[in-house]
């Protein structure tokens, strides 16, 4: 998704402004650029494709001296991707520059009514209409234009802009996109995420909804569109610059992967005290609701799959798991007595904010898990109960998913315990078993080497299939997820006793199927479908518990991971199939970090 940056300050504003857009990257993009105020005009560099093209053209160029500026890397949605569609827009007088993240739903309509007054239009964006409006309504002073043109805008926005008459401000406002004010010495920022800015600043104040800043490098004013003064309080960051570094490692994505352990220590060990799940802040009445509903996209969905069969079989009550996208758009029945969870990394994610939204208006409560502090979902939420994976930079996620099955099992817990549904024995066997995830997920990373080879042996596949049941099953479809979003390898995950309903029929001598075994009970159903797709020619590529050395005469290769409680078997399954993903991925010689087409919060629909 667009990510948004702007600089006012002492210092050159150019190469500031390059290395927030370098931090943006993860977003995903498709162009990039900046604008400056030079000398009483406003200069533009742009440059489709990656920012280090942006950045070779800039040492080409170096004609942007200033000390204030705007950038964007953007992600097509309105215009292909190109110079010209590339923000920032310019007014056509050359006095206002804009960079925005969202869409802007009455373009078309404002884009008539211009072209009809004489406007000329460079690019197909969306944006422009914005800057030509602000054009259109100057008189002068700087506040009363912005806010007449955001009076005219329907749609989500975060908005960053620049006017040549007033050197040294800038105007931000946010309305459904992502915005922050990042508060340094001497100079203010804002971006559209914090990565942007932490290595200048850790000081933030969250922009929310209807909030419009002006920012000058000595001071920072909020107000409402009625340009009433707003209130705002300042939040300190707690993690540094190396945080959302690669330190060392090749790829965000690698090593984001062996940060789970800790990101898995940082989110459960807080939360347990004298053996118990303790989840300040949680007032939530487990007696008021009877039907839970779990709704997210992507892998934060698998992961309210993965909550689904936790919370049902610890709480007994219903538990209904729908992708964001779907429920959103669909008449459901819901009301006061529905619990709805919502699961999200970024917290901003447009389909899960939309469902979130519908679900409050037929008066459910809804708890959020997220991972973005201040993030539009948390702040929708009634409760939010955070996931403290620190920054996640890779497209594909990886910490961000097993934090996220890591607090549904603990709130599974803390709400069986509140409804009286859980034995005190299996209360204390699942917490102590919680506290050892970490060590276990640990040791599953000692898988590394191995994975790695068995990636070299199947790197070349076209397609393959994931099986498993129940929870394995779950794992299947977040496997699946990974291998295809980062390496381009069809696969599809498959309910193992489904095959025998159709897909069965696509095995055949050579196919690679990755058969997941590690739930327990299962284990010699899963082996059936084991034995009906290696009949068939089928190579088998088997996910095992350690204790459970069976396996090894019913598939060719097999991948052990540590045992632990039945219920947070999800936890580590995933971890050799996040690897083999990765190592996949490698091999075929994919840009790992940064999936073609794919985006890290997905702001828009
Ligand atoms: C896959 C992936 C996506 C996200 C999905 C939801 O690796 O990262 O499928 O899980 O876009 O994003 P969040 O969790 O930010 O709402």
């Amino acid at each position: 998704m667009c990510g948004i940056i702007g600089f006012t300050g002492a210092s050159q504003a150019a190469p500031v402004l390059l290395s927030g857009l370098k931090r943006l990257e993860y977003r995903g993009y498709d162009s990039a650029g900046i604008a400056v105020q030079c000398e009483g005009e406003i200069r533009m560099l742009k440059a489709t494709g990656k920012v280090d093209t942006l950045i070779e053209r800039y040492g080409q160029d170096r004609q942007m001296n200033g000390v204030c500026g705007i950038g964007h890397t953007r992600w097509a949605t309105h215009g292909a991707p190109s110079d010209i569609n590339a923000h920032p827009h310019m007014s056509m007088d050359g006095l206002f520059a804009i960079v925005h993240n969202g869409i802007i739903e009455n373009y078309a309509q404002i884009r008539k009514e211009l072209i009809d007054e004489g406007v000329k239009f460079l690019s197909e964006t969306d944006t422009e209409v914005i800057v030509q409006l602000l054009m259109k309504y100057y008189d002068g002073n700087f506040q009363n234009t912005v806010l007449k043109t955001l009076s005219r805008l329907e749609g989500s926005y975060a908005v960053g802009i620049m006017c040549r008459d007033f050197p040294g401000v800038l105007y931000a406002a946010r309305e459904a996109s992502p915005l922050i004010i990042g508060l340094g010495a001497g100079e203010n920022f804002f971006a559209s995420d914090i990565t942007a800015l932490v290595s200048h600043t850790k000081n933030v104040i969250d922009l929310d909804d209807g909030e419009v800043a002006e920012i000058r490098s000595d001071s920072i004013s909020i107000f409402d569109h009625a340009g009433r003064p707003v209130e705002k309080t300042e939040r300190h960051i707690t993690w540094d610059v190396a945080a959302a570094e690669k330190n060392g490692y090749e790829h965000f994505m690698l090593k984001e992967i062996m940060e789970q352990p800790n990101a898995l220590k940082a989110t459960i060990d807080p939360r347990v005290r004298d053996g118990r799940i303790v989840l300040d802040d949680l007032d939530l009445d487990m007696s008021c609701y009877d039907r839970i509903m779990i709704t997210a996209c992507g892998s934060a969905y698998h992961a309210g799959c993965v909550g689904r069969s936790v919370i049902e079989t610890l709480c007994r009550i219903p538990v209904e798991t729908e992708l964001a996208s779907e429920l959103r758009y669909r008449d459901f029945v819901m009301d006061e007595k529905n619990l709805v969870i919502v699961v999200s990394q970024s917290g901003e994610t447009a389909d899960t904010i939309a469902a979130l939204r519908e679900c409050r208006s037929r008066g459910a409560t809804v708890l959020a898990i997220v991972n973005v502090v201040g993030s539009s979902i948390a702040k929708l939420a009634d409760h939010v109960i955070y996931t403290w994976a620190g920054p996640e930079i890779a497209v594909a996620t990886t910490k961000g998913y097993t934090t996220q099955v890591a607090v549904l099992t603990m709130f599974a817990i803390w709400a069986a315990d509140r409804l009286g549904r859980i034995e005190p024995e299996e209360y204390s066997e699942m917490v102590s078993a919680l506290m050892k995830i970490p060590e276990r997920a640990q040791r599953t990373l000692d898988l590394n080497a191995r994975v790695r080879k068995l990636a070299k042996k199947y790197h070349d596949r076209k397609s393959l299939f994931f099986i498993g049941r129940n929870l394995d099953y779950s794992s299947c479809l977040e496997g699946s997820l990974k291998l295809k979003e980062i390496s381009y390898i069809h696969s599809e995950a498959y309910a193992a006793g489904e095959l025998k309903h159709g897909t069965i029929a696509l095995i055949e001598p050579g196919r690679l199927v990755v058969a997941l075994c590690c739930c327990e009970r299962l284990f010699d159903k899963t082996v059936s479908n084991i034995q009906q797709v290696k009949a068939r020619g089928a190579k088998v590529l088997a996910v095992a518990l350690e204790s459970n050395r069976r396996i090894f005469s019913e598939a060719d290769d097999v991948l052990l991971v540590p045992s632990t409680h039945r219920l947070l078997v999800p936890i580590v399954e995933i971890i050799p199939l996040q690897l083999f993903a990765y190592f996949v991925a490698g091999f075929n010689g994919c840009d790992i970090d940064k999936p073609k087409n794919l985006a890290k919060s997905v702001t828009v629909e």
